[in-house]
């Protein structure tokens, strides 16, 4: 595997699933795989699960790592192919990129969404400029539309939870008081149209996600509906696509509850993390036996670790 920037880079969702879990079994195999490399961990944004998980995941295959917040340390990065840099901007990305390939094997990089500019946002210009300009393997550490190594990470706790049945997913969005990006939701709907499940997406109207990623997904309005019947919920809050970047509702009546996981078919709770308590979630629902998040964060090391051996593999 060259880079990792979206689900679909995997040739195999199942298969790189089970090769996690193999890994979860015995992190230390593959220790020396990545002696005498170095990946660079850029973060535009801040984050604890990414940044942890992918150097305990680097430290395992043995690889040196390398950590910068270049959003708060690094220079302003111009992305405009012949920008006249007279303004707060210091360092085109063509000089910035092939500078950082030079210090290390792979860049992983977290550079959130404007949610001002929808076509620069889809264009992924942080992403697609590193991967113009490296000449090295590039790793999606949550960009402005997607978040594929928590997609991983959702889907190997999925396979651990795993029904005996054809399992029902749903996501739902739930009310935040600030406004999110769509990226986390977006991987979630692109992970499990590679999964066989019945999968529905419930959210309020206004709150469609980008229709070239749901493509023919299933969306039902009604959440108690949607819940009906679950064995896996997933919960988040993403704001408006088509009002975009905008909170246009913060319906209370959309929070999980009790109540409403009692709609399921005993379900498990999940959530990317960070969550905000008693707002998108009850406690009694993320306290609850059934809630997997803690076990969704431990999963991002061996996401990240098994998409950095394939990486790794494809170097040597
Ligand atoms: N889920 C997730 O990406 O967490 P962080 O933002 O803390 O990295």
């Amino acid at each position: 595997m060259q880079h990792y920037t979206n689900i679909n880079d995997l040739d195999s969702l199942q298969k790189t699933v089970a090769e996690a879990i193999d890994l979860k079994n015995n992190e230390l195999q593959f220790k020396t795989l990545g002696e005498g490399k170095t990946i660079c961990l850029l973060f535009f944004n801040n984050s604890l699960r990414t940044r942890l998980s992918t150097q305990k995941a680097a430290q395992n295959l043995g690889l040196n790592t390398i950590v910068m917040n270049f959003g708060s340390e690094g220079w302003q990065l111009e992305f405009e192919d012949g920008a006249i840099m007279d303004g707060d901007k210091s360092e085109h990305i063509k000089e910035a990129a092939k500078v950082i390939a030079q210090y290390c094997d792979i860049v992983a990089i977290r550079a959130f969404a404007s949610l001002t500019d929808k076509e620069k946002d889809k264009a992924e210009i942080v992403i697609n400029s590193f991967k113009k300009y490296a000449g090295i393997p590039v790793v999606n550490m949550e960009s402005a539309t997607g978040h594929p190594l928590q997609a991983l990470a959702d889907a190997i706790t999925m396979e651990e939870n795993k029904v005996a049945h054809r399992p029902k997913v749903v996501l739902s969005w739930a009310p935040h008081p600030k406004a999110l990006p769509q990226a986390v939701a977006n991987s979630f709907v692109e992970m499990m149209q590679l999964q066989d499940a019945d999968f529905v997406i419930t959210h309020p109207e206004g709150y469609e996600l980008d229709t070239d990623i749901t493509k023919n997904s299933t969306i039902e309005y009604n959440q108690d509906k949607a819940f009906e019947n679950a064995d896996f919920v997933y919960v988040k809050n993403w704001s408006s696509f088509k009002d975009y970047g905008k909170v246009v509702n913060k319906d209370k009546n959309w929070t999980v509850t009790a109540d409403k996981m009692n709609l399921t078919n005993n379900a498990k709770f999940m959530h990317c993390l960070p969550v905000r308590r008693n707002v998108i979630v009850a406690d009694e629902v993320i306290d609850s036996e059934n809630s997997v998040v803690i076990e969704q964060a431990n999963n991002r090391t061996y996401s990240a670790q098994i998409v950095l051996k394939k990486i790794l593999e494809s170097l040597n």
